[in-house]
C-alpha cells in the first residue's frame, strides 16, 4: 500500500523571499497556473499583510486557479489573519497558515516571552482563523531546534483549537535526517489527538539536508511536504519539489506517492527560473542541465546497450524530450555512431573508425560537438552551413544608446547587421537575430569569471528555446560581449 503525500508548494511565498527573485502579480499568476497543471495540492500564494503587492497577488492567484487549495501566510496576529481572510475571498478552496516560534531561542529572543504565553498566542490565532475558514494550518516556527516535549504540548493544543494541519518547520536547516525523523515520530507517539490532523514539514537547506530531512519525516509519518520549485527560498532555499517527487517515484519501496504529473516538472522549473531570473545550477538534481547528460565514453556505451546501466529515471519522466549524450573528447565510438545514425548517416565500421579519429581531434579543440560539426565531419559541408564570427563591435555607456554591429560568415558567405538594444549584449544578440533569422527565445544567460581579476576570461552560457527544444551554447573570451555572441552562435549552430 502506498500513502499519498500532499504537495504544498511555497514557491510564491518562501521561494519569492530569495534575494533577487521577486515577481510581479502577472508572473505569480503564470506560475500558479503552471503549478496547477503540475498537480500540486496546495499553493501558498503569499503573506497578505506584508505588502499591498503580496495582498493583491493572493487575490489574483485565488481567482486564476481552481483545483489546488490557496493558502495565505500570517503571524499569530489577528490583523494578519484579517488580511489573509480578505485576500482569500475569491479562492474556491482556501487555507490560512498561521503560527508562532516554538524554540526557546525564538521565545526568548524574538518574543521576549514565555513558553506558556507563546502557546496561548498560537492557540488564540488558530481559534480566530477558524472563525473564517475551515482549513487552518499551524506552523511551529523553528520546530527543528525546539524542545520535543514542549513542541508536542503546543501541537496538541492547536489541534484541539481547530488546526487540521500541523506544520513542523526546520526553519534554520539545522536538523540531521535521523534527528528530524525522530522528532516527527515523537509527535506521532506523544500528541494524543495527532490523528485529527495531518503532519506537514517545511525544511530549509542551510546544511544541504532539506530533502533528506523531508524524506526522513515522510518515513516517520508526515503526510504533507512544503516544497519549492528548484529548491528556491530564503537563504540556501527550501526542499525542492522535483527532488521529493522523483525520489518517491523512483523509490517505490518507500510506499508513498504524490499526485503530481511529473512530466510537467521540467517546464515548471524553466518557467520559475526564467521569471525569477535565477539560473538553475548545472548539476542540480533532476532539473540541472547536466542531470541527464552522460558524458564519459564508458557511461555512454553502457547506456546505449541498456539505459538501466546508468539511468535510474528517464528524462521523459520529468518532461525532457530528448536526453543528450553529450559528445566530447571522452565519448566513444558508440555515442558517435548513435548521433550519426540519428542524423541519417549510417557509416560502415571502417568509415566510422576514420570519422572517429577526426572527431577526437575536433573534440579536443571544441568543448561540445554540435550536429553541424558532425555533418562537416561526414563531408556534408553544404548542409552544415557553419556560422563563424567575423567581427563584433559595440557602442555603449552612460551617454550613448547601446548599439552593436555584428558580421558573421554563414556557410562561407558574409552578412552584417546593426541593431540597438537595452544593453550591449541585447543589441549584439538582436544583430545576430537579424542575420540568422531563427525564432528563438533566450531562456537563460549566465556569465562567470574563469578565475579572478578584471583581465580575466569570461565564460558565458546561454540556453535558447526553439520549436519546443532547448539548445545550450557556450562561449569564452576576455571580452564579455564577444563571449556572449560566441555562446549565442554556439547555441544557434545546434538548431536542427
Ligand atoms: O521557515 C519557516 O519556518 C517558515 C514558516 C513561516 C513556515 O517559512
Ligand atoms: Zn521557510
Amino acid at each position: 500500500m502506498s500513502d499519498q503525500i500532499m504537495i504544498f508548494d511555497t514557491t510564491l511565498r518562501d521561494g519569492e523571499q530569495a534575494p533577487g527573485c521577486q515577481l510581479n502579480t502577472v508572473e505569480k499568476i503564470e506560475i500558479a497556473r503552471q503549478l496547477e497543471i503540475l498537480g500540486v495540492d496546495v499553493i501558498e500564494a503569499g503573506f497578505p499583510i506584508s505588502s499591498p503587492g503580496d495582498f493583491q497577488s493572493v487575490v489574483e492567484v485565488s481567482k486564476a486557479v481552481s483545483v489546488p487549495v490557496i493558502c495565505a501566510l500570517t503571524r499569530a496576529v489577528p490583523g494578519d489573519i484579517d488580511a489573509a481572510v480578505e485576500a482569500l475571498k475569491f479562492a474556491k478552496r482556501k487555507r490560512i497558515h498561521t503560527g508562532i516560534g516554538a524554540s526557546d531561542i525564538h521565545i526568548q529572543h524574538k518574543f521576549n516571552s514565555t513558553r506558556e504565553d507563546v502557546l496561548a498566542r498560537g492557540v488564540a490565532a488558530v481559534k480566530y482563523a477558524r472563525k473564517f475558514v475551515e482549513e487552518v494550518e499551524f506552523y511551529a516556527e523553528d520546530a527543528g531546534r525546539a524542545d520535543n516535549a514542549y513542541l508536542a504540548q503546543m501541537i496538541e493544543a492547536v489541534i484541539a483549537a481547530g488546526a487540521s494541519y500541523v506544520n513542523i518547520p526546520d526553519t534554520t536547516g539545522y536538523c540531521t535526517p535521523d534527528e528530524f525523523g525522530a522528532k516527527i515520530r515523537y509527535l506521532k507517539e506523544h500528541v494524543n489527538n495527532i490523528d485529527q490532523a495531518i503532519i506537514s514539514v517545511h525544511c530549509h537547506n542551510d546544511l544541504g539536508m532539506a530533502t533528506a530531512n523531508t524524506i526522513a519525516a515522510i518515513q516517520n509519518g508526515a503526510r504533507q511536504v512544503q516544497v519549492t520549485i528548484n529548491g528556491i527560498g530564503e537563504r540556501a532555499g527550501n526542499t525542492s519539489l522535483e527532488e521529493i517527487a522523483m525520489i518517491l517515484k523512483t523509490r517505490q519501496d518507500l510506499a508513498a506517492h504524490t499526485n503530481l504529473d511529473t512530466t510537467k516538472i521540467y517546464p515548471t522549473s524553466r518557467l520559475v527560473s526564467r521569471l525569477m531570473r535565477m539560473p538553475v545550477q548545472a548539476n542540480k538534481a533532476i532539473v540541472g542541465r547536466n542531470a541527464f547528460a552522460h558524458s564519459s565514453g564508458i557511461h555512454q556505451n553502457g547506456l546505449l546497450k541498456n539505459r538501466l546501466t546508468y539511468e535510474i529515471m528517464q528524462p521523459s519522466d520529468i518532461g525532457i524530450k530528448d536526453n543528450s549524450l553529450d559528445l566530447s573528447a571522452r565519448s566513444g565510438r558508440s555515442a558517435l555512431k548513435h548521433h550519426l545514425d540519428r542524423l541519417g548517416y549510417s557509416p560502415e565500421p571502417t568509415e566510422l573508425d576514420a570519422v572517429y579519429q577526426e572527431f577526437l581531434v575536433l573534440a579536443d579543440r571544441k568543448k561540445q560537438i554540435a550536429d553541424d560539426d558532425l555533418r562537416q565531419l561526414m563531408g556534408d559541408h553544404a548542409a552544415a552551413g557553419g556560422i563563424e564570427i567575423v567581427a563584433v563591435d559595440v557602442h555603449s555607456g552612460t551617454s550613448i544608446a547601446p548599439k552593436a554591429t555584428v558580421k558573421l560568415a554563414v556557410g562561407g558567405t558574409e552578412h552584417q547587421a546593426t541593431a540597438a538594444g537595452n544593453g550591449p549584449v541585447d543589441a549584439a544578440f538582436r544583430a545576430v537575430n537579424e542575420i540568422i533569422k531563427q525564432p528563438v527565445v533566450l531562456e537563460e544567460y549566465l556569465v562567470q569569471a574563469i578565475t579572478h581579476g578584471t583581465d580575466d576570461t569570461g565564460k558565458v552560457h546561454v540556453q535558447l528555446a526553439h520549436n519546443g527544444h532547448l539548445y545550450y551554447g557556450f562561449g569564452a573570451d576576455t571580452d564579455i560581449i564577444v563571449a556572449s555572441v560566441k555562446a549565442y552562435i554556439d547555441a544557434l549552430s545546434k538548431l536542427t
